[in-house]
C-alpha cells in the first residue's frame, strides 16, 4: 500500500513510525517531512492548499491512503477535495472538523446532545459589553476562547475582571484576526486533564491509550502554556471506569449525532477531558492526533497502524486491526529551545542521537534542520524523546537517561514529567 502522510512535527514522526511497521507499507511519501521522517519516508514538497496538485500527486503514485496530521489542512477541506477525486483519506470533512476549527460550533453541539462540558456563551464582535458582563456574572477564574483556529494560543483564564476584559477586548479586536471575531466564554473546570484519541470510521470506533500531556514551560505546571513539553501514557487518572463514561457520555453521542447531523467524523477524535471525581467533562475536541501525545501513544500500539487507519478510511473500522488492550508504558520529554515559547536561538547542532537510539529510545524529530549533513535545531521544540517500559517508574527513567544522552546549545526540557503520576 502506498501512503502520502502530511505534516512535518513530532507527532507526524511518530505516526510514520509506525506505519512503517505494517508488512502491507510498500511506500510512503511525506509532505512536507522533517529530517527524522526523511529517513524513513519519501520528501515531497506540495502545496497543501492547492489541493488540485496534491491529488495529481496522490494519482500519480498511485496513492492508497493520505493521512492528514495537522489540523490546518483538515479544516481546510483536504479530506473533501482527495474524497471528491476518489482517494482515501484518513482525517475527517472540513465540516466535521469544525469540532475543533469552531469551538463555538463544539460547545453548542455539546449543549444540543448533552454531552457533559463546561457551561458557556458564545459572543461575537461588537458584543464586548455582554461578554464582559457574562464574564463577571460566572465569577472567576473564567475562561475566555477565540473560537477560530489560533495555534494553540487562543484560551485565556481570566483570573479577574480586568484580565477578562483585556482578553475579549483583544481577541475580539483582531489579536487572532478572524479566529477570534466570536469567543466562547466558559465556566472554570477544576480536576485533572488527560486526552483520549478515538480512532474512528465514521460509526466504529477503537480509542488507544489515554495520556496526558504538560502544557507548562517549567516545572511543577509554572510559566506559559506551550505546545506541550511531555506526555505518559496510560494515564491512571483515566480508570476504566472514566473510560467508560469518556466513550458512553461523550465519543458514543459525538459520533452518533456528527454522523446524523450529516457530518461523519472519520479519523482521530482528540477528546481533551478535566476529571473531576470521577467524572470526565469535555475541555475541548481536536479533530486529529495531540502532540506530544501521539508520541507516548502510537509507541504502545500493538497491531497493524495502516490497517486500522485504512479501514478507517474506507468506511470499515477493522477491529481486531490492533490489539485494544495496552501493555506497557511511555514516557516522552521533549528537549525545546532555551527561550521558548518566548524568542529563542536556533540552528545549534545536535549531537548523541544514535546513542539515545542505540539506549532503546524512539527520538522523534520536531524542530530539526539539516544542511550539508549537520543537523541543528531549527525550533522552539526540537526533539520528543520517548521510552517504553514495563511499567510507568521505568519507562521514565529510561527516558531522563536517553535525553542526557544528547546535546546541542540552549537545549532545555522539563524535569518532572509523568510525576504526578509516581
Ligand atoms: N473550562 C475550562 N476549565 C479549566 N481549564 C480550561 C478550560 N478550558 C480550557 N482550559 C485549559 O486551557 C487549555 C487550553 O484549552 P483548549 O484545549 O480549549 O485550547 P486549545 O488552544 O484548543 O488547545 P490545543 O492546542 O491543545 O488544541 C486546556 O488544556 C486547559 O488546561
Ligand atoms: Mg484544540
Amino acid at each position: 500500500m502506498i501512503v502520502l502522510l502530511i505534516g512535518s512535527g513530532g507527532r507526524e514522526h511518530a505516526l510514520a513510525l509506525s506505519l512503517t511497521k505494517s508488512p502491507d507499507l510498500t511506500k510512503m511519501y511525506c509532505s512536507p517531512g522533517n529530517p527524522g521522517i526523511n529517513k524513513i519516508a519519501e520528501k515531497v514538497s506540495l502545496t497543501l492548499n492547492d489541493h488540485q496538485s496534491v491529488i495529481e500527486f496522490c494519482k500519480n503514485k498511485a496513492v492508497d491512503l493520505v493521512v492528514i496530521g495537522p489540523e490546518q489542512p483538515l479544516a481546510d477541506g483536504l479530506s473533501d477535495s482527495l474524497r471528491l477525486a476518489g482517494i482515501h483519506a484518513f482525517g475527517p470533512s472540513k465540516a466535521a472538523a469544525q469540532l475543533e476549527s469552531s469551538k463555538g460550533f463544539a460547545k453548542e453541539f455539546m449543549l444540543r446532545y448533552n454531552i457533559p462540558t463546561a457551561a458557556f456563551h458564545t459572543f461575537i464582535s461588537g458584543d464586548e459589553h455582554n461578554a464582559l458582563n457574562y464574564a463577571d456574572s460566572m465569577g472567576y477564574p473564567v475562561v475566555i476562547k477565540a473560537d477560530g483556529l489560533a495555534a494553540g494560543k487562543g484560551v485565556v483564564i481570566a483570573l479577574n475582571h480586568e484580565e477578562a476584559e483585556n482578553a475579549i477586548n483583544s481577541m475580539m479586536g483582531g489579536l487572532y484576526d478572524s479566529a477570534g471575531k466570536s469567543l466562547v466564554i466558559e465556566e472554570f473546570m477544576q480536576g485533572e486533564e488527560a486526552s483520549i484519541f478515538a480512532i474512528t470510521d465514521g460509526t466504529d470506533f477503537i480509542t488507544l491509550a489515554p495520556a496526558q500531556d504538560h502544557k507548562r514551560i517549567y516545572d511543577g505546571d509554572k510559566g506559559p502554556n506551550t505546545g506541550g513539553m511531555g506526555a505518559y501514557a496510560p494515564a491512571p487518572i483515566v480508570t476504566e471506569d472514566v473510560m467508560t463514561k469518556v466513550k458512553e457520555s461523550i465519543i458514543i453521542p459525538v459520533l452518533r449525532e456528527m454522523a446524523s447531523e450529516g457530518n461523519p467524523f472519520i479519523g482521530c477524535l482528540y477528546v481533551g477531558v478535566m476529571i473531576k471525581d470521577g467524572e470526565p467533562k469535555v475541555v475541548e475536541f481536536n479533530c486529529r492526533f495531540g502532540d506530544p501525545e501521539t508520541q507516548v501513544v502510537m509507541p504502545l500500539v500493538d497491531g497493524d497502524v495502516l490497517k486500522l487507519f485504512y479501514s478507517a478510511a474506507i468506511g470499515k473500522l477493522d477491529q481486531s486491526s490492533i490489539k485494544t488492550s495496552v501493555s506497557g508504558h511511555a514516557c516522552c520529554v521533549v528537549l525545546a529551545s532555551k527561550g521558548y515559547p518566548g524568542d529563542y536561538e536556533k540552528n545549534f547542532p545536535i549531537n548523541g542521537i544514535e546513542i539515545a537510539e542505540e539506549n532503546g529510545a524512539f527520538v522523534y524529530h520536531a524542530g530539526t534542520s539539516e544542511t550539508d549533513g549537520v543537523l541543528c535545531s531549527s525550533g522552539g521544540r526540537v526533539l520528543g524523546v520517548t521510552a517504553v517500559a514495563d511499567n510507568l517508574k521505568d519507562a521514565v527513567s529510561k527516558t531522563y537517561e536517553s535525553v542526557n544522552m544528547i546535546y546541542f546549545n540552549n537545549a532545555f526540557f522539563r524535569k518532572d514529567i509523568a510525576y504526578k503520576a509516581l
